[in-house]
């Protein structure tokens, strides 16, 4: 059957191709004697949003109006919430109506703008590593994307000494993200407001991916909210995902300059019709009643991240401490090297050996090669228990 191009150029996305190969391990468990998978592989959130959240979520399904669809004008209640989240939390006063948009997800929001802002051809720039809607965003608009490599040497921040005058007046737009996943770096204020000060400058849209910005464990997160020149050209996402622990309900919004939103708004008419209202209901809550959420995940991610790293440490594993919730990041363990292993060969052997199912670092782009992502997404006994296994697994 023809295809396109476009979806060529999207090649085989990292998360989509894990979930074959776990598929493919369940099957094959459900008729031997080896372990339970544990899905350490996605940043899905096994911890609970409020309770008070899911009952209003549920009485709101039972209402007609949840069931049609939402066109812009519905989402007004939503995005005055929005608007006073972002005073809560950054003391910043945005326009409800013309500086937020709904989304479904950050993911989507990511991957829809760069349609709504380049042409064909069009340069633009990402992080390398990077969360793969960052990159498959910039494909499918058939943007000319650039990597700005990010590293350990530099402890996974942005070399702005790589990008000159002339390199900036070529692009229309950067996307990245602080706390940044996977290297789980939680980043700067400076770094941003400079890339924001310095997009402004050269008419550069600076997109910034904002899912972690309350759960950061050690560090000030940055926002593009708190940037001076955020409203000239700047847009950034929002998610309830991993702060409410509601990612499989599909919340997020962009905060940004009103052109920006406008665009956005103009792509998403052609492709969907919002969440429904009841989810709405849902993330109207989280944001009024309950904005302070993520930050009481502290304690459990803290725990779950110290034991874990203790746990390889003492096995040998080189695990540099996160300092962000939900993930560990980390260099092939030696055994792994040893063995001439890739990140996909040694995220699919222990897939193998030991259940525990780990996201490859190339997935993210080639800076993450050689590297392996754990999300800290079970209870930490649980966590410890797969530690223990990866390592055993490593050691045979
Ligand atoms: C940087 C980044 N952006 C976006 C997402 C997806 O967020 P959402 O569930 O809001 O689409 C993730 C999920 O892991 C992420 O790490």
């Amino acid at each position: 059957m023809p295809t396109s191009k476009r979806l060529a150029s999207l090649g085989n996305a990292v998360f989509a191709r894990v979930d074959a190969a776990k598929h493919a391990y369940r099957v094959e468990t459900s008729s031997s004697a080896r372990p339970d998978l544990v899905d350490l592989s996605i940043g899905s959130s096994d911890l609970r949003p409020p309770t008070v959240l899911l009952d209003t979520m549920a009485s709101a399904v039972m209402d007609p109006r949840s069931g049609s669809y939402c066109l812009q004008a519905g989402l007004r209640p939503l995005h005055a919430a929005v608007a006073d989240w972002c005073r809560h939390r950054f003391d910043v006063a945005v326009d409800p109506d013309h500086e937020v948009q709904f989304l479904v997800g950050s993911q989507e929001g990511t991957a829809h703008l760069p349609l709504a802002l380049l042409d064909p051809g069009d340069a633009a720039l990402h992080l390398d590593p990077c969360y793969p809607s960052h990159t498959g965003g910039l494909h499918l608009a058939g943007a000319s994307s650039h990597a700005l490599a990010l590293s350990p040497e530099q402890d996974w921040r942005p070399d702005l000494t790589a990008l000159s005058p002339q390199r900036w007046d070529q692009l229309k737009l950067f996307v990245l993200g602080y706390p940044h996943n996977p290297s789980a770096r939680v980043g700067n204020q400076d770094d941003l407001n400079r890339i924001m000060a310095t997009g402004a400058q050269h008419d550069v849209v600076i997109a910034h991916d904002n899912p972690y910005v309350d759960l950061a464990l050690d560090g000030e997160p940055p926002s593009l909210l708190q940037a001076p020149n955020w409203r000239e050209c700047g847009i950034e996402f929002f998610s309830l995902s991993k702060g409410w622990c509601l990612g499989g309900f599909r919340l997020g919004f962009a905060v940004g300059a009103s052109p920006l939103i406008a665009a956005l708004r103009r792509i998403k008419a052609v492709i969907d019709f919002n969440q429904s209202l009841a989810l709405q209901q849902g993330a109207i809550q989280a944001l009024q009643s309950f904005p302070d959420w993520p930050r009481q995940l502290h304690p459990i991610y803290r725990e779950r991240r110290d034991r874990v790293v203790e746990t390889l440490t003492a096995r040998g594993w080189s695990v540099p401490c996160p300092e962000m919730a939900m993930y560990l990041w980390f260099p092939l363990p030696d055994g792994a090297r040893h063995r001439g292993w890739s990140d996909e060969d040694a995220a699919r052997e222990l897939l193998q050996r030991s259940g525990v199912a780990l996201t490859p670092g190339s997935g993210f782009g080639a800076g993450g090669r050689d590297w392996l992502r754990m999300a800290l997404v079970r209870p930490v006994d649980e966590l410890m228990d797969a530690a223990s296994r990866l390592a055993d697994a490593m050691d045979e």
